[in-house]
């Protein structure tokens, strides 16, 4: 007989998760990168000589650097987040984390408790959303629109809350190529946004982990840079701009947050061989290394927009994203991507159904997020062909595929 460990487990643990088995043929979801595009000869040229140098300060936990991470990525951060965010801070302003999710959970640790309220972007990343759910956090969702978060939406839900005596924990924005969406907040907006924090006491939780992946290579200040009043939190990641399976994040925030944030980082440091490679790769290649990969993921767009529009025509409404990986698309109400999703799959199709990312899930019951990172254009062009078919057939939309009824 085998042990049950059923009867162990405590109440609230998060449902069981699905046993992996294998990579669809095509991949649109999640937040995969290009393959191609990982700088793989620099990597090892990084390791071999980081190691060389370095390799014996591995026999301590934290390297030499102490526990906020290796002190030469965070000087590499700090000389970067200055450069193209704007952001005036020391290297020991910023925290070294297990992927900027684990920034998440760090965050969420040290400011909220079950029926606390938050805000943020009505669509937004799933990530967040999970967590807030599994906390007992209530999210209340801001509409947006090409810009961003509505300041116009979240003035008058920031009162709405204040008359029920409701002061939200913090405003979780992705400001910089907004998750799904693919919006940038441009600096007016960013100014409104940071006036209505003060004026309500409610800091603002900055996720900036696509900044680097805006098409023309530039944006606008972070927020956290913008505040005169340190009512910022800044987290960013090495996942999108050079890649996720790295699992490298950072913080950077006042002493007030990291020292709880460290307090709660309980894993004994990030994985050390990451943080030196990466160290060594950014300091001498990050420049060079992200032109390209704006290219190719462009490209990938480009191929993505011109197969969606010629398999499902005006079935298919969406708006550029101005960076990113990702193509928010909306289908007629006919459609339920719930069940797309399953009947795509079972074609060998993946793609991330609406409702998982919006607060509001069943008013995006019509609404797909298409990674369009990992697969190639010939990958992209056959899996959008087979997705439409497989639309076609459990919606009767679009009526007409590649103008053929
Ligand atoms: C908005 C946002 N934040 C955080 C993450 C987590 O990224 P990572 O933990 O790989 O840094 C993702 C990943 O897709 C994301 O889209």
């Amino acid at each position: 007989m085998t042990f049950d460990f059923a009867p162990l487990f405590p109440a609230g643990l998060p449902a069981p998760a699905v046993k992996w088995t294998g990579a669809p043929r095509y991949n649109f979801t999640g937040g995969n990168n290009n393959a191609d595009q990982v700088p793989v000869e620099g990597l090892i040229a990084a390791a071999d000589a980081v190691l060389r140098r370095e390799g014996r300060t591995l026999a301590t936990y934290g390297l030499a650097s102490g526990p906020q991470g290796y002190r030469p990525l965070r000087q590499f951060l700090a000389a970067k987040l200055k450069h193209d965010a704007g952001i005036s801070c020391s290297f020991d302003e910023i925290l070294i984390v297990s992927g900027s999710l684990q920034a998440l959970d760090l965050v969420n640790g040290a400011l909220l408790a079950r029926g606390d309220t938050v805000i943020t972007e009505e669509d937004t990343y799933q990530g967040a959303l999970t967590r807030l759910a599994r906390l007992g956090v209530n999210a209340v969702g801001i509409p947006l629109d090409r810009d961003g978060m509505r300041m116009d939406a979240l003035a008058a839900r920031l009162a709405n809350l204040q008359r029920h005596d409701i002061r939200p924990k913090y405003i979780y924005t992705i400001p910089t190529v907004q998750n799904p969406t693919g919006t940038i907040m441009p600096e007016q907006r960013r100014i409104e946004l940071l006036k209505l924090s003060e004026e309500y006491g409610v800091p603002i939780f900055e996720d900036d982990c696509y900044a680097d992946l805006t098409w023309e290579g530039l944006r606008p200040p972070a927020l956290y840079a913008m505040s005169k009043t340190g009512g910022v939190i800044h987290i960013g990641s090495f996942s999108k701009s050079i890649a996720p399976a790295l699992r490298v994040g950072y913080v950077v925030a006042g002493w007030q947050i990291l020292s709880r944030l460290l307090a709660l980082k309980t894993d004994g440091g990030s994985g050390a061989l990451e943080q030196m490679v990466l160290a060594e790769f950014c300091e001498a290649h990050f420049i060079e290394h992200l032109p390209k990969l704006r290219r190719s993921l462009r490209g990938r767009l480009e191929v993505l927009m011109e197969t969606l529009n010629e398999q499902f025509g005006t079935a298919a409404e969406f708006d550029a994203p101005k960076g990113g990986i990702f193509l928010w698309v909306k289908l007629p109400n006919a459609v339920d991507t719930l069940k797309l999703f399953q009947s795509a799959l079972a074609a060998g199709v993946a793609i991330n159904p609406g409702p998982e990312w919006s607060t509001d899930g069943d008013g995006r019951k019509n609404r797909m997020r298409l990674c369009f990172a990992n697969p190639s254009q010939e990958e992209i062009r056959s899996g959008v062909t087979t997705l439409a078919q497989v639309c076609r057939t459990a919606f009767g939309v679009p009526s007409r595929i590649a103008n053929v009824d």
